[in-house]
């Protein structure tokens, strides 16, 4: 080369600036973009890029798969409390005492008066809350808007329109009481007089 042809080429890049023909392609791939043809500049150094971008895609498009079908075996399953429970036995319970233990997992508070064991539904027949017993004061009491009910689940406070719900209560075979939130009733309905919703003690 003489030295005028010498002065009329471009200045030389370094390597690490010029980015090789697979690795070209290997962009392009991931890119979604048609690949570049291959050329003769195409080496075995630049093979490997490519090789991994391929790989890339086989791998996500492998995850992708293997998730749709384990959602298919492993569908989203909500799993609830059982709405019948055993309760222990009547004597385990002190009259005129609301007892608490099913509150937190079945949503059930369990009174005893003087004739009878009942089964209230621990939601505020407003919007929905759950009220706490407060034992000093001897009434339920909603955190949200306020409502008061007497241990007997009537409202007497606040905006709830009506009393707690109880549901059906009965004792099994092993003696042991037996909550069924599959069944209510309701104090303005009359229905609290039903056998079942109450167990005599
Ligand atoms: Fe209980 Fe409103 S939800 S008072």
């Amino acid at each position: 080369m003489t030295d005028t042809e010498k002065s009329a080429s471009p200045p030389a890049q370094p390597d690490s600036m010029v980015a090789s023909a697979p690795t070209r392609r290997a962009e392009a791939l991931l890119a979604g973009a048609a690949l570049p043809p291959l050329t003769a500049k195409t080496t075995r150094r630049g093979f490997f890029p490519l090789l991994g971008a391929a790989w890339l895609v086989f791998t996500a498009g492998a995850a992708l798969i293997g998730t749709t079908i384990g959602r298919f075996f492993f569908p989203n399953v909500l799993f609830e409390p059982p709405s019948t429970f055993k309760a222990g036995f009547p004597s385990e319970y002190e009259v005129g005492q609301v007892d608490e233990r099913f509150k937190a997992k079945f949503g059930v508070w369990i009174v005893r008066d003087e004739h009878s064991i009942y089964a209230l539904n621990s939601t505020c027949t407003h919007l929905g809350c759950p009220p706490n017993w407060l034992v000093a004061e001897r009434k339920f009491k909603c955190p949200c808007h306020g409502s008061g009910f007497y241990i007997t689940g009537i409202n007497f406070e606040g905006p709830a329109p009506r009393p707690l719900e109880r549901y059906k209560i009965l004792v099994g075979d092993d003696g042991q009481l037996v909550i069924d939130k599959n069944q209510k009733f309701q104090y303005e309905k009359g229905q609290w007089t039903n056998p079942d919703a109450f167990v005599k003690v």
